[in-house]
């Protein structure tokens, strides 16, 4: 993997995207719903750890411009639809935590079900799973999400101008950006997948490393955006190009488009370990799963009391906890506005200590055994991107966004260059059959118009005293959260340095297939490990992923920040 230099600054690449700014007039004001107060700066800098350079590049330009974190959030969000094209995006959807002036909000712009989705849609006339209708082509796409969220979250707490977050977005799609090692790897692997069945070729097949890569439609689509706000693509020119794209070729109409609202929602609230635990609330599952195996940890102290980082017995306990996670989501968790999710009671001390004296400290329990624990079992991909934010106001967003796997659907938006999701591969197209992460759901997750598919998306901020202490989230689909449960481990019961603990071990299990636990490429267990850990009762495999972790810790008033190793990610810490 090419390595990047985490701490360059591109004055000419920012010098650009200003002259971009003014010379295409994008300065009139956006009217804001509520805009956060002026507050004093209490931080020494603003930081941002992101998934690639250009990314951080468009955060300092806005943090330089005087923007707050959710200027530059969102200046993120549209720039990585450019230079990271594999998942960044607007054709896909997200959520986004935020801490702004003292308080906790949540941000709900995923993918919806369009109007003609049915609960058998992925199903032959023997009621078996097509394959692949719900990972490529336009059948796979889900209602887009993120320029509403992005619309809603710069509306309500952005301090510049609408225009000037979406300037470096526009430059790079209309000036290019030089392409990544990592990103064309990425486009080979998708290449293969889609196998000529989408237009995906005709608009990525032509990117060389190291050469200009330049998406002149994508430029014209951001412009309108910019000029228009978000009701040009729910209802203008970019809604047509969209719903002209889907016609003989999937379900999505202009009346979808229209009907798609963000929505700001309870924050799943946590505590844990001296912290206030802020995550996501369905219909991600992400932030129950990590609250969950952050209390069924604390519970099993005595057990996990001098037991070594990542040793077999650690492997164990962890695995024993996760299985029962996984048990609870694919029975419980969904869209809340379609069923009702018992985040309260799957959340609760006596409920999780109850499940964690299940754990046999000495071998693995049998699978079946292992029910969802209020009263009856779902796979997911593993690509998305993450991006965490402060800024010198002690305000932080920690957002995760996604087309599902890299490239989403295969299917690129004629005349708009947008890369449309494969989002409705996150619902359980049949209850009980594994998706692309290996995961089972139920009715709970079963397809229907205008619902949202379950994610394990888990943008997740933690506060100590009512002050960001940590800003933390990974793509990785089902990973999602037991990733960054293993990274807030390393960091709070290892006190590990930040680097250190993003750039540590992982492994996961996630209750089927039975007693399996998934190493990753960067750091495989094998050798005496794999033997040890496969004499408790473990079956060992590898899988080609386990995250990206974007990480920002605050110490006293000083932000650090830590990209993970594993991607081509950068921090950037602006004074
Ligand atoms: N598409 C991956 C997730 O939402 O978790």
């Amino acid at each position: 993997m090419k390595l990047i230099d985490r701490t360059r600054i591109s004055a000419g690449t920012l010098a650009l995207v200003t002259l971009t700014a003014i010379s295409t007039g994008f300065l009139e004001a956006t009217p804001a719903l509520a805009k956060a107060p002026q507050q004093k700066p209490v931080l020494t800098a603003s930081a941002v750890a992101v998934a690639d350079r250009y990314a951080a590049d468009a955060a300092e330009q806005i943090f330089r411009e005087g923007g707050n974190a959710v200027d530059a959030a969102v200046a993120i969000a549209f720039t990585l639809a450019v230079t990271y094209p594999e998942a960044g995006n607007i054709g896909g959807g997200g959520f986004m935590t935020l801490y702004v002036d003292g308080k906790p909000y949540f941000l709900d712009f995923r993918e919806r079900a369009p109007l003609a989705a049915t609960r058998t849609m992925y199903l032959d006339e023997q009621g078996n799973v097509i394959k692949g209708k719900s990972l490529y082509g336009g059948y796979a796409v889900g209602v887009p999400g993120t320029v509403d969220g992005m619309w809603e979250a710069q509306r309500r707490f952005g301090k510049l101008k609408w225009k000037q977050v979406l300037a470096p977005a526009i430059h790079y799609a209309r000036d290019g950006f030089e392409v990544d090692e990592q990103l064309v790897k990425r486009r080979d692997d998708a290449s293969k997948q889609f196998d000529g069945k989408t237009n995906f070729d005709q608009y990525f097949g032509g990117m060389k490393q190291g050469e200009t890569f330049r998406q002149p439609e994508l430029a014209a689509v951001l412009t309108r955006i910019a000029n228009d706000g978000a009701k040009d693509f729910y209802n203008g020119r970019t809604a047509d190009l969209i719903a002209a794209s889907m016609k003989g070729n999937g379900l999505i109409t202009k009346r979808d488009l229209q009907d798609y609202k963000a929505v700001w929602r309870q924050p799943v609230e946590a505590k844990w370990n001296g912290y206030d635990v802020i995550t996501a609330p369905p219909p991600s599952s992400g932030g129950v799963g990590l609250v969950q195996l952050l209390k069924m940890k604390a519970d099993l102290a005595p057990q996990f009391k001098d037991v070594p980082l990542n040793s077999p017995q650690y492997i164990h306990l962890t695995a024993e906890i996760e299985k029962r996670v996984f048990a609870d989501r694919a029975q419980y968790l969904g869209d809340p506005d379609f069923y009702k999710v018992p985040v309260a009671q799957l959340t609760d001390d006596a409920y999780l200590a109850k499940r964690a004296a299940e754990v046999d400290p000495d071998k693995p329990s049998d699978t079946k055994s292992v029910q969802p624990g209020l009263g009856t079992s779902m796979p997911e991909k593993a690509e998305t991107t993450h991006f965490s934010v402060v800024d010198r106001w002690g305000n932080a967003v920690s957002s995760t966004y996604t087309i599902n796997g890299y490239f989403g659907s295969g299917v690129v938006v004629p005349g708009a260059g947008i890369v449309l999701n494969d989002e409705m591969d996150d619902f359980a197209s049949k209850p009980g059959v594994p998706n692309m992460f290996g995961v089972v759901g139920s009715d709970a997750n079963a397809i229907a118009p205008r619902k949202r598919p379950l994610s394990s998306m888990t943008p997740t901020i933690l506060t100590k005293d009512g002050k960001v202490a940590l800003v933390i989230g990974t793509p990785g689909g089902s990973r999602i959260f037991t990733s960054i449960f293993q990274v807030v481990n390393n960091l709070y019961d290892f006190d590990m340095p930040l680097k250190d603990a993003v750039g540590a071990m992982r492994f996961h299990h996630q209750l089927l297939p039975p007693n399996t636990i998934f190493w990753e490429p960067y750091q495989p267990i094998d050798g005496p490990l794999a033997k040890q850990v496969e004499a408790k009762g473990y079956v060992l495999k590898g899988q080609d992923f386990n995250g990206d972790i974007q990480a920002i810790r605050i110490d006293g008033d000083t932000p650090e920040a830590a990209a993970d190793p594993r991607g081509r990610g950068v921090t950037r810490i602006v004074q």
